[in-house]
């Protein structure tokens, strides 16, 4: 495998941009090839077998694109088919629950987190068996907050809307105590702001809100690293180059607000 082979990278739509906004910070010699199946978004309410399925044929088709390694930028499918996708594919597969669980396990004082995401990444159980791994005097509360999905996807981040929902969804997590937020699925950092302006004036401002993109990238870069497969420096900026499979009406806007910078020109796939 050639170490200036592209770093394939994909989710259920446009909030995997969020996790290659900080791969490119971290790695901006690397060439990234992101999919998002717009087609088939969202992942979060289908079932562990239907979700694996979609990751297998996104997968397959970043490693026909000659990729040197996955970053499964979704929470939903990094819960439930990381295990199959290193089976089915000989390359590395990296994922996104664990660095978010580390950050946490390591922000928490008062040894109880909270979780928002997708209700399969809920239903897994995969972040309280994370976190536990990190340490088992942890409490993990989990809440779905399903509608934060579409949220994101349309863009409507600011506002009545965006705050109601965010308040709802982090009241169960208010009453259990919590001291750290971990935002379990890619599309959750757009609203960032929202989520943190509730959780502050519900919990106090000493709440932490993880984002574990920054997290992610750092892993990945440390991967990359110890197995001599980082991009060589002396080739300049790594490209971006964005696949979907199906391209919404407003792409180029909610996506460009997901990567931080102007994403435009993406190709349409057939998996
Ligand atoms: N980006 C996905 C995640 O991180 C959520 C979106 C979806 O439901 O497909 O879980």
């Amino acid at each position: 495998m050639t170490k200036n082979a592209p770093l394939g990278v994909f989710d259920s739509g446009l909030g995997g941009l969020t996790v290659v906004r900080a791969l490119r910070a971290a790695l901006p010699h690397e060439d990234i090839v992101y999919l998002g199946d717009t087609a088939r978004v969202p992942y979060g309410t289908k079932g562990p077998a239907t979700v694996t399925r979609y990751a297998l044929a996104c997968a397959s088709h970043l490693v026909a694109r000659g990729v040197k390694a996955i970053v499964i930028a979704c929470n939903t499918v990094s819960a439930v088919a990381p295990a199959l996708l290193r089976v089915e594919l000989d390359l590395p597969v990296l994922e996104v629950i664990e660095p978010g669980a580390r950050a946490a396990a390591e922000a928490t004082k008062s040894f109880k987190v909270g979780v928002l995401a997708t209700a399969g990444t809920i239903a897994s159980g995969a972040y309280p068996r994370a976190v536990a791994s990190f340490s088992t005097r942890i409490e993990t509360y989990g809440q779905a907050a399903p509608l934060l999905v579409p949220l994101a996807e349309e863009g409507w981040t600011e506002g009545e809307v965006p705050r109601l929902a965010a308040r709802k969804y982090l009241e169960p997590l208010a009453r259990a105590g919590v001291d750290v937020i971990v935002l379990g699925c890619t599309h959750y950092p757009l609203l960032f702001p929202v989520i943190e302006a509730e959780a502050k004036a519900m919990l106090g401002s000493g709440v932490t809100i993880i984002d574990s993109a920054r997290a992610v990238a750092r892993d990945v870069a440390a991967f990359l690293a110890s197995r001599d497969l980082a991009a060589d420096p002396a080739r300049g900026a790594g490209s971006i180059r964005l696949l979907v499979t199906d391209v919404p009406k407003t792409f180029d806007d909610t996506a460009s607000r997901f990567l931080g910078s102007a994403a435009t020109g993406a190709e349409q796939v057939d998996l």
